[in-house]
């Protein structure tokens, strides 16, 4: 079995359900909250090990507090295995609005995650493959990136949320996989194909765009390919495309077919948005059966 080194945050999920968002100057009630351990790289190594597609080994920052203790017990029993570093910050944080469409709004505090900026050469000589997003420090991705390029490593970037200087990373790494509205951050036309042109332009083999009901498209040396969202009543959209990555990119390493890995990503991702939270909504493999 391959092994994935995810390089990427953790936060405690604040999740707060309603039936729409507030307006600027307005209050409304939240219907339920809920706390949930979260944080894109978190949910993209979950992703991983819970597929049982690939391994998954976890290299990020937490505070010495009982969130960042809560997330490593988390992820233990999803099956990653965590290599995290203790911070003299608090373990992050995300605050997130969930409407009665399953769509969501999430404000970020960094906290330990600021502070991932030293990476154990030697975890990235022992994987397989290496995954980034972008809730640590951008120099951090950028530097971890070259690491693993100079490795020969494949690199695998979900360039979220998208931020200024994010195009330095994806001109390194190997395949992007993006949401339509980072897409359109990135690539700036607004157009799916101008925009995922403007990616591979950069250098990358591969984009892939989500685009939550619609499904999601990959361009690159192996062709263009789309593939159908499966049907699902969406109740909390957090961690899915996440979800998706993780997934992705497991069954990339295992089976070596972009179509037939987008359609288990999809899969796996239906399952997910019919269920609350973020890491423990994310299916086992076997579920997709
Ligand atoms: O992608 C979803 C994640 O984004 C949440 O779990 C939250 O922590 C934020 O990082």
């Amino acid at each position: 079995m391959k092994t994935v080194l995810v390089i990427g945050s953790l936060n405690m999920d604040y999740v707060l359900y309603c039936d729409s968002f507030p307006r600027p100057g307005e209050t409304i009630e939240a219907k339920e909250r809920i706390i949930r351990p979260g944080g894109k790289g978190a949910n993209q190594a979950a992703a991983i090990a819970k597929s049982k597609l690939a391994h998954a080994v976890m290299l990020g920052s937490i505070g010495n507090d009982n969130d960042g203790r809560l997330l490593r017990d988390t992820l233990i029993g999803a099956g990653v295995e965590p290599e995290f570093q203790l911070s003299g910050k608090p373990t992050g944080t995300a605050t997130i609005l969930v409407n009665k469409d399953g769509e969501n709004e999430i404000l970020i505090d960094h906290g330990a995650n600021a502070c991932l900026t030293e990476i154990p050469e030697s975890l990235i000589e022992q994987c397989d493959c290496v995954l980034f997003q972008n809730e640590v420090p951008l120099e951090t991705v950028r530097k971890a990136m070259e690491f693993a390029k100079s490795k020969g490593k494949p690199i695998a970037y979900n360039p979220a949320p998208a931020i200024k200087g994010g195009e330095a990373c994806i001109r390194i790494c190997d395949i992007v996989i993006v949401n339509e509205a980072e897409l359109a951050a990135y690539g700036k036309t607004g157009n799916i194909d101008c925009d995922m042109d403007a990616l591979l332009s950069l250098g990358p083999k591969g984009v892939i765009v989500t685009l939550g009901e619609k499904g999601s498209i990959y361009k690159g040396v192996s062709g263009r390919f789309v593939q159908k969202a499966y049907p699902a009543k969406a109740i909390d959209t957090v961690g899915a495309g996440d979800t998706y990555v993780g997934y992705f990119l497991a069954a990339l390493l295992n089976c070596n077919s972009v179509p037939k890995a987008m359609d288990i990503a999809s899969k796996a991702s239906a399952i997910a948005v019919t269920r609350k939270g973020s890491i423990e909504a994310i299916p086992f493999g076997d579920e997709l059966e």
